[in-house]
């Protein structure tokens, strides 16, 4: 089974309105309903998963009733408090309802709504063929490494450094078994499920992204976003 889940337990402190940033519509259509549908309309997904804030789940499925029209599942989950406890909540639901096995889980950020039908496939392959990907892209800007942000350590060759974007996608077993050897300390540190592969030394693919998948953030996104529907979703 393929699995989207769909991440949006976050409060999007940075972006400073009243309801958190995937609520917001862009041009007449909420930003979590432009990323769930990018993914149930892509026939190679079976089911989607939406991980929200306890307050929020029945105006998400409410949202959903209202935009979304077919076939496949859509459940509305609790997410957690990090985006570490939201990813969990999805595991541990796909455990409950026993899918968790054979199935890759594709996890995206709710605030990302232009994930392309091109990238989910490519990350279903190589979730199915290494076990883990995450989708990036090359960096544009020379990278500066610097731990005091006052004074600079290193800068690292930018061929070797990306920007990584969602969705990250996984062996969902795999993925849940690597998160119960670690220490309760040690995964709280962790936003994502590619890092508990790295943590276990275990390989992550990379995956091309496109630059207008972008995450939306703060206020001036809501502009380019616009944009990037008006240029590439029209
Ligand atoms: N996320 C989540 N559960 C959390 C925190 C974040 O599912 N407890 C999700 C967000 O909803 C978002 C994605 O992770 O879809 C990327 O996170 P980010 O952009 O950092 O979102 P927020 O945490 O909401 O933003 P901010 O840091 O500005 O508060």
């Amino acid at each position: 089974m393929r699995v989207a889940a769909v991440l949006a337990g976050g409060k999007g402190l940075r972006m400073g309105t009243a309801v958190p940033k995937q609520y917001l519509e862009i041009l007449g259509v909420p930003v979590i309903i432009r990323s769930i549908n990018a993914f149930i309309k892509n026939p190679e997904i079976d089911m989607c998963i939406v991980s929200v804030a306890a307050d929020y789940i029945s105006y998400v499925s409410e949202l959903i009733k209202k935009h979304i029209s077919s076939d496949k599942d859509i459940f509305v989950i609790e997410g957690g408090e990090t985006r570490g406890d939201t990813l969990l909540s999805v595991l541990r639901f796909m455990e409950d309802k026993s899918i968790l096995n054979e199935s890759i889980v594709l996890t995206h950020d709710a605030v990302r709504p232009f994930v392309t039908d091109r990238i989910i496939s490519d990350n279903i392959r190589a979730a199915e063929k290494y076990g883990a990907c995450n989708t990036c892209v090359t960096a544009v800007d020379t990278i500066l490494i610097s731990s005091d942000g006052e004074f600079i350590e290193s800068v690292p060759d930018r061929r070797t450094v990306f920007h990584a974007q969602t969705p990250q996608s996984f062996n969902a077993r795999k993925l849940y078994e690597l998160i119960k050897k670690m220490s309760e300390e040690d995964f709280e540190k962790l936003t994502d499920g590619c890092s508990v592969f790295t943590f276990h030394n275990e390989k992550v693919n990379i995956v091309r992204g496109e630059n207008f998948n972008i995450k939306i953030t703060y206020p001036d996104d809501i502009k380019r976003a616009e944009d990037i529907i008006i240029q590439y979703f029209n």
